[in-house]
C-alpha cells in the first residue's frame, strides 16, 4: 500500500498497487469525472499529478494519444483511468477545477 493525497481537498487515503487512479478516487468516494467507463477515450478524468510521478506506470500510446487531443494538458498530465499506482512511492494528484476532455 502506498499514500495517495488528493488536492485541494488535502485527502490522503492509503492505495494498493495494481490499483488505477481512477479506481482509487472512487473508492474514496471522490467524484471524477469518468465518462468513458476508464477506455481512455474521452479524457474526463485528467488530472494533475504534483509530485511522484515514478510511482505511477508509464504512459502508454493510448493515454498519450488522448492527452494530445484535450484542454490544458500539461506535463503534469496523466488520465486517472490509465495511471496505476506501482507501490513504490506516494504520490499526489490534483483534481481539475474545470471539465477536459469530452
Ligand atoms: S474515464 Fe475516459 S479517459 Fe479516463
Amino acid at each position: 500500500m502506498t499514500t495517495l493525497t488528493i488536492m485541494p481537498e488535502g485527502k490522503t487515503i492509503e492505495v494498493a498497487e495494481g490499483t488505477t487512479l481512477l479506481a482509487a478516487l472512487l473508492g474514496a468516494e471522490i467524484a471524477i469525472p469518468h465518462k468513458c467507463e476508464g477506455q481512455a477515450k474521452c479524457g474526463s478524468c485528467h488530472i494533475y499529478v504534483q509530485e511522484g510521478r515514478k510511482g505511477l506506470s508509464k504512459i502508454a500510446k493510448l493515454e498519450n494519444e488522448k492527452l494530445d487531443a484535450i484542454v490544458g494538458v500539461s506535463s503534469k498530465s496523466r488520465l486517472a483511468c490509465q495511471a496505476t499506482m506501482l507501490g513504490t512511492e506516494s504520490v499526489k494528484i490534483e483534481l481539475l477545477g474545470f471539465s477536459s476532455g469530452l
